[in-house]
């Protein structure tokens, strides 16, 4: 696959297709890591004197422009990262659109509306596809975030331009996350939380196939105990996931790998918050009580696996650890990942945001700007954003 470096982009129309959905609140962007992420394809695009056109999606509008999901307020933001204004674009294609691209100079940059006020891009219209290609000369596809969705400017539009390839953030995604499937180095640790067994299957199943510890905790944990036959008490469980919980168990002890489940968590109730939380046996709930984090015994045992890992791949929180009573799993876990020597992976929106939080990102080798994209990703799934460029 090409990457940006091997484009000629010389005076060329460089149509980017970043990942900017970024939360917006009151007009100002809150979180600026994707934007940020996205810098260094940028400025070697302007370096490669491109005529940069940025585009991105924001939000979930309905394939009509709506005020609340417009980019405007990352050109603030995307200026002051590159060191030079950007310019805006009222739209993504048309007339409008053509006659500010054609004013644009080498190492100009200038972002698009969102692509998303558009039905056709979601819906991977060709005709719109062929509009977004009409702007450019060469594609480069940096969005990893969106890289799981086949849209047009994410896929379709990359068969109608004559030069294509990644960015240099989509190129370290699929460097780490590949690593992480099919190349990892051992011990090789995998972490894996969440509330629902349902979304992680595939990705604890793949697992299984290449780590030699899978670490599970957050509320899928329950499924597993449950189907272990543990009191859970009033904890999550998906009654119709047992069967697969048992069905994982099993894999992990014909191919040898330590699948473990917390032995101790913290319980309580969120509607009784006069409650004091308690940290009791994994299979001791009490009938009326849920659990909420992982327990310190627990917290050690994983942290033991995490510090002998030379590879570590964390995705999921331990717990509900928006709850400041019930984010010290989660928090211990994030801190042991950031200390470990290993190569260390992040992905998923709760533990990135758990490693923000606590002021770790600097010490993991790879924090993922994939939520979606990382988990289809490391679940074996071809990326339509990737496929669109082979
Ligand atoms: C994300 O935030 O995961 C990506 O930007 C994709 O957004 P979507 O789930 O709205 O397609």
């Amino acid at each position: 696959m090409r990457t940006i470096r091997d484009l000629d982009l010389h005076n060329r129309r460089a149509f980017i297709r970043v990942d900017f959905n970024a939360p917006v609140k009151d007009g100002r962007v809150t979180d600026d890591t994707r934007i940020r992420a996205a810098v260094p394809t940028i400025q070697l695009a302007r370096e490669k004197g491109a005529k940069v056109i940025l585009a991105s999606h924001l939000g979930r509008p309905k394939g009509a422009p709506e005020a609340k999901y417009s980019l405007q307020p990352v050109l603030g933001p995307l200026s002051e990262l590159i060191g030079a204004p950007a310019r805006f674009a009222p739209d993504c294609v048309g007339p409008d659109v053509a006659a500010l691209i054609a004013e644009l100079q080498p190492g100009d940059v200038l972002l698009l509306e969102n692509l998303r006020f558009h039905a056709g891009e979601e819906k991977n219209d060709e005709a719109f596809a062929r509009q977004l290609a009409a702007l450019a000369d060469a594609y480069v596809n940096d969005a990893f975030g969106a890289a799981h969705r086949a849209h047009a400017s994410t896929a379709g539009m990359a068969a109608f331009v004559a030069e294509r390839g990644v960015g240099l953030l989509m190129e370290r995604e699929l460097e780490y996350l590949g690593k992480a499937l099919h190349a990892p180095e051992h011990p090789y640790v995998a972490i894996l939380g969440g509330a629902k067994v349902s979304d992680k299957i595939e990705v604890i199943d793949k697992m299984l196939d290449v780590a030699d510890a899978v670490l599970i905790g957050g509320a899928m944990a329950y499924t597993f105990l449950k189907a272990r036959g543990a009191e859970v008490g009033r904890s999550l469980v998906e009654d119709d996931k047992l069967e697969v919980a048992r069905a994982l168990e099993a894999k992990a002890r014909e191919r040898n790998v330590r699948l473990r489940l917390p032995t101790d968590h913290v319980v309580g109730d969120l509607a009784r918050p006069e409650l004091e939380p308690q940290t009791v046996s994994a299979t001791a709930t009490p009938a009326d009580l849920a659990g909420y984090d992982i327990g310190p015994e627990t917290v050690a045992a994983y942290c033991a696996e995490i510090a002998a890992a030379r590879m570590i791949i964390w995705n999921g929180p331990m717990g509900i650890f928006e709850h400041p009573r019930y984010a010290a799993g989660t928090n211990a876990i994030a801190a042991a990942v950031a200390e470990a020597e290993a190569v260390s992976i992040v992905g998923g929106g709760d533990s990135v945001a758990a490693i923000n939080a606590a002021g770790l990102g600097a010490k993991i080798t790879h924090v993922s700007t994939g939520g979606g994209a990382s988990l289809e990703f490391l679940s074996g799934l071809e990326l339509p954003g990737v496929a669109a460029l082979k």
